[in-house]
């Protein structure tokens, strides 16, 4: 026990150093269950990569990748299709909860010639991850020392807050903070409110500063399905889609309302019947009886994944006018040039909200991580640029990060 001490004592001023290097701030959100939640992070393409490829990045389904960026998968080799550099994407990953704090630990990344620790943080993980964090949660004593071939862990932010912003399903995006940003301007982007991303994010004021890590909700559509259906934390931000049960079902977000709605996938493979029981109904079909009472809409719905069987559910109600077609969100072709990026744009300042006062759901502090994945793409490794998050000053030093170093290292102690 006492012979652990030193090493107790060297992690507790590590920590410390860890907060003199790593000023940026990226909000985290404290979790005590082990349930997996689902949750989005904004990323830019360092380079020229294949749908696959940055699906590998990420170790997530390329597929997915595409619909929750409404791109149109039914192109014809579409997980080839080459996405430009710069090209700004949501990732979709599933959010742990290790160590009390949420975090995405499916990521690994092998290393490769001209690496280092600040490219792979700044350039291919675009900022999502830093240097320090690389260092800590794979153990690695000198960051000048980076063996080819190695595969690293790549701890990525992401928060779920109960699926839910204001009450209303939200799916969370971890947003990269870039040179050119306002926080007016990202609330406008993402059609929230100054008040709210300041709320989400426990911030005392609407500075921000290039490379600190956002919170920002999106309305979204949560699915219902009951706890033991694989998909069952299924959520789909408006305006999007979402691939489920092996490639079987496709689910949509708005734009009309925000109720899940979900059919069989264009891409469908062999599939377990999508047909509702004692109906003529498929998945996603609609049948509506005018009568004097009203209308009467009967619908064949999806009721998640269970152990390889698509539930289906079949619903009757008598509403007072038929409703009218489905409505979907629109889809784009798959990008091969950036367009404009909204954020360097001058945004313009939302309105005030009415959403309300909300208690802060977080805090705003340094955050560190770790854990598992799948080796990256191909593309040139370059040098880096952004050593200046190094060198910013100190002004506000979060008072919840020295009590949580005090308690980790206490913790050391103990264990
Ligand atoms: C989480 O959200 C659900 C509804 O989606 C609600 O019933 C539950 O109380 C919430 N839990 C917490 C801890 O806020
Ligand atoms: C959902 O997105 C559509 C545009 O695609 C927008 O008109 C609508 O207001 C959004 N709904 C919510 C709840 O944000
Ligand atoms: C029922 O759904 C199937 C599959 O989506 C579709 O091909 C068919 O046209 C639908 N039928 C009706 C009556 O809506
Ligand atoms: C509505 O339609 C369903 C199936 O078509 C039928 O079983 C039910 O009796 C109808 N209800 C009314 C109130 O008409
Ligand atoms: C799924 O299958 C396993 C065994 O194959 C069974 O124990 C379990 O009850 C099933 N779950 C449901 C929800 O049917």
């Amino acid at each position: 026990m006492s012979n652990q001490n030193p090493t107790a004592i060297a992690s507790f001023f590590l920590i410390l150093t860890n907060v003199a290097l790593v000023l940026s701030k990226s909000t985290i959100e404290p979790c005590s269950n082990s349930d997996n939640c689902n949750a989005l992070l904004g990323y830019t393409l360092y380079t020229d990569l294949k749908v696959s490829e940055v699906g590998s990045l990420f170790n997530v389904d390329p597929v997915s990748v595409l619909t929750v960026n409404a791109i149109d998968i039914s192109y014809p080799d579409v997980e080839n299709h080459i996405l430009p550099s710069q090209l700004f994407l949501k990732i979709p990953v599933t959010c742990s909860c290790v160590d009390g704090i949420r975090k995405s630990v499916s990521t690994h990344y092998k290393t490769r010639p001209s690496d280092t620790l600040a490219s792979i943080a700044n350039q291919v993980y675009s900022g999502l991850v830093s240097a320090d964090q690389l260092r800590e949660a794979n153990g690695i004593q000198d960051p000048d020392v980076l063996d080819v071939g190695v595969s690293l862990l790549v701890p990525l932010p992401c928060t779920c807050f109960n699926g839910t912003d204001n009450s209303l399903p939200a799916v969370y995006l971890s947003y990269v903070v870039k040179e050119v940003d306002t926080l007016a301007g990202i609330a406008a982007r993402y059609r929230t409110t100054l008040t709210d991303l300041m709320n989400v994010n426990a911030m005392g004021s609407t500075a921000i500063k290039a490379a600190d890590i956002l919170a920002v909700p999106l309305p979204a559509c949560a699915a219902n399905f009951p706890r033991y259906a694989s998909d069952h934390a299924l959520i789909v931000p408006n305006g999007s889609y979402a691939i489920t049960a092996s490639h079987c079902v496709q689910c949509s977000c708005g734009p009309g309302n925000q109720n899940l709605y979900c059919m069989p996938a264009s891409l469908a493979v062999s599939c377990s019947s999508m047909q509702c029981r004692n109906s003529n109904l498929m998945l996603g079909n609609v049948s509506m009886q005018q009568s004097s009472a009203g209308c009467n809409v009967t619908s064949c719905g999806y009721g998640g994944f269970v152990n390889g069987t698509i539930i289906t559910t079949l619903s009757t109600s008598l509403q007072p006018r038929c409703p009218g077609p489905q409505q979907f969100p629109p889809l784009i072709a798959p990008p091969s040039s950036v367009i404009r990026d909204l954020a360097s744009a001058p945004a313009p300042a939302p309105e005030s909200d009415g959403a309300g006062s909300t208690t802060p759901k977080s805090s705003l502090v340094p955050s560190t991580g770790s854990l598992p994945g799948v080796p990256p793409a191909s593309g040139p490794s370059g040098s880096i640029s952004d050593a200046s998050s190094l060198m910013n000053s100190l002004p506000t030093f979060p008072m919840a990060f020295i009590l949580c170093s005090f308690v980790k290292f206490m913790m050391s102690i103990s264990f």
